[in-house]
């Protein structure tokens, strides 16, 4: 069988942005019938959906130190990897059936052979759109949950910022942040995201950063008592830089009892069926709006990738690779 691929050409310059021509679109074959050797614990799967995410940067470095970076380096040419939803053609692992829906990480190609599926998690609920496991009930949903819920500690009332608030998972932060009761004002990088922000998803406030020469007069607009929780998630941008910025003003931590937490959304993990059990009847009832962008064919996955770090992206960036 024919299974056209993304294939990461090779490692950037630590300052580098990524480019389309990063990555190749070519095509191998793969026996579907004899992919998972005799006594092996490997899946195949056919991927439907490929989630693009920040994080994916980290994986086109070659790391030195392996603190650097949560996400393993992408091998030069093989395809790249990064979350998904698959449906299992082959299982020679006993958590998994021929038929299974899973998402986890796979590999962007048609079909991937798996080795190591345990850290996949099979998808029961079939009656919301599949491709929100690589979102709103994936990974990124996840660390919306876990970051507002469990390391911010709301109280209801409480005024709430969240930066990059269109993306992934700001746009979830922000969504739960009001169903909590709070007052929640987002920023963003364009009119349309603004709009998207006031309009759609139900933020009390947003602004275009791009358009305010002073930040601090912004957050004063909005804020007039202050700022309870910030909620970041420009942290990504700094990918892409040779030398990261550091935070000013570090003076105002202790000065006003700020508490700052950095996080991996891998050590929460275990509240993946309490945070499935918030959200399924959120959506269901309407009350969570979610949105994607959608890339559709494999093809299109290198124009994807590169989209998200030029700002280009409006909602959750997904590729679709194939609906069945
Ligand atoms: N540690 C973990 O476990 C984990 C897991 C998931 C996500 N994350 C992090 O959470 C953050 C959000 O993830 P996401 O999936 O929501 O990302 P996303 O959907 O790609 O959103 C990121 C947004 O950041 C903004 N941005 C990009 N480059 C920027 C720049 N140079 N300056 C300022 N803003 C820039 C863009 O929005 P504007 O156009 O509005 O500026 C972009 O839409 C990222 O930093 C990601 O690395 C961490």
């Amino acid at each position: 069988m024919r299974n056209k691929q993304v294939i990461f050409r090779d490692f950037l310059a630590k300052g580098a942005f990524p480019k389309e021509s990063d990555m190749e679109v070519t095509e191998s074959t793969v026996d579907v019938t004899r992919a998972v050797a005799e006594g092996s614990k490997g899946v195949l799967v056919k991927n439907l959906y490929l989630s693009c995410d920040p994080y994916m940067r980290g994986g086109m470095r070659k790391l030195t130190d392996p603190a650097e970076s949560y996400a393993a380096s992408f091998q030069p040419g093989s395809p790249v990897t990064g979350f998904g939803v698959a449906r299992v053609l082959e299982s020679g692992h006993r958590k998994f059936e021929k038929g299974d829906l899973v998402w986890g990480l796979t590999g962007w190609e048609e079909y991937s052979l798996l080795p190591a599926p345990e850290t996949c998690f099979k998808i029961e609920h079939t009656d919301v759109p599949l491709s929100y496991y690589t979102g709103l009930l994936g990974m990124p949903g996840l660390r919306a949950y876990a970051g507002f819920f469990e390391l911010c500690s709301p109280k209801k009332g409480e005024t709430v910022f969240i930066s990059a608030a269109s993306g992934a998972v700001g746009q979830l932060a922000g969504q739960f942040a009001k169903l909590f009761g709070c007052y929640v004002v987002g920023s963003a990088g364009s009119k349309e995201k603004v709009d998207l922000l006031k309009n759609k998803l139900g933020f009390d406030e947003a602004f275009n950063y791009k358009e305010e020469s002073n930040l601090d007069a912004a957050l004063k607009r909005y804020f007039p008592e202050g700022i309870d929780i910030y909620f970041e998630n420009v942290g990504g941008k700094d990918y892409n830089l040779e030398q990261p910025k550091g935070v000013p003003n570090l003076i105002q931590i202790s000065m006003k009892e700020v508490r700052m937490e950095g996080f991996s959304v891998l050590d929460y993990y275990h509240l993946y069926l309490k945070f499935l059990n918030m959200v399924l009847p959120q959506i269901k009832e309407g009350r969570i709006v979610y949105v994607e962008d959608t890339f559709k064919g494999l093809e299109n996955g290198p124009a994807a990738l590169v989209g998200l770090f030029s700002n280009c992206d409006v909602g959750k960036q997904v590729i679709l690779v194939s609906r069945e």
